[in-house]
């Protein structure tokens, strides 16, 4: 068995459909953000800010060699995980890497709703969205599967890529 592991940009719904995939397996789901933050006793936020995107990017990186060592389990990622050869190489070692795509405006809204994503901390988040985006395209490409979510409740697209796995029971 291989672990599922979700990657997409932010506010594309990981960690609902991860919720939801861990209730249907019975997998523990591991979210990389939240398993930094806990090691560091610090928000992403204050990662940023007080030591830049290049420490916060390395502690992403010893984090997914960490939790891809286990298995049985699912994995949300941060939406800039895919950047590194190394993390994909990692995650794909013992998972099958599922990319969540939505479209920008649906990815604004759902981000602004709060200000933890240092990234879109700018005057025009939906133009960063977009360059973001289309810098990400190959690197978001690289999943064994894409399946967008405009539209679906996170059961369902939970349900999805359990049957794109062949998994559905
Ligand atoms: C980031 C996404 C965030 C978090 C950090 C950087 C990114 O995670 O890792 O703010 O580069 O896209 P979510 O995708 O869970 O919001």
């Amino acid at each position: 068995m291989k672990n599922i592991v979700l990657t997409g940009f932010m506010g594309v719904g990981k960690t609902e459909v991860g919720r939801e995939l861990s209730t249907i397996l019975g997998w523990k789901l591991l979210d990389v953000d939240d398993e930094i933050v806990k090691s560091q006793k610090m928000s992403v936020s204050e990662i940023f800010s007080r030591f830049g995107e290049a420490v916060f990017r390395d502690l992403e990186t010893e984090m997914i060699r960490k939790v891809s060592r286990k298995r049985n389990i699912v994995i949300s990622t941060g939406g800039g995980a895919v950047l590194r050869q190394e993390n994909m190489e990692l995650l794909k070692t013992h998972g099958v890497v599922v990319c969540l795509t939505a479209l920008p405006e649906t990815i604004l809204k759902r981000t602004s709703r709060n200000n933890e994503r240092p990234l879109l901390q700018v005057e025009d988040p939906l133009k960063r969205i977009h360059d973001l985006l289309e810098l990400r395209k190959p690197f978001y490409e690289n999943a064994d599967i894409v399946i967008g979510t405009e539209g679906e409740s996170p059961l369902r697209i939970a349900e999805e890529i359990l049957e794109r796995m062949g998994w559905k029971r």
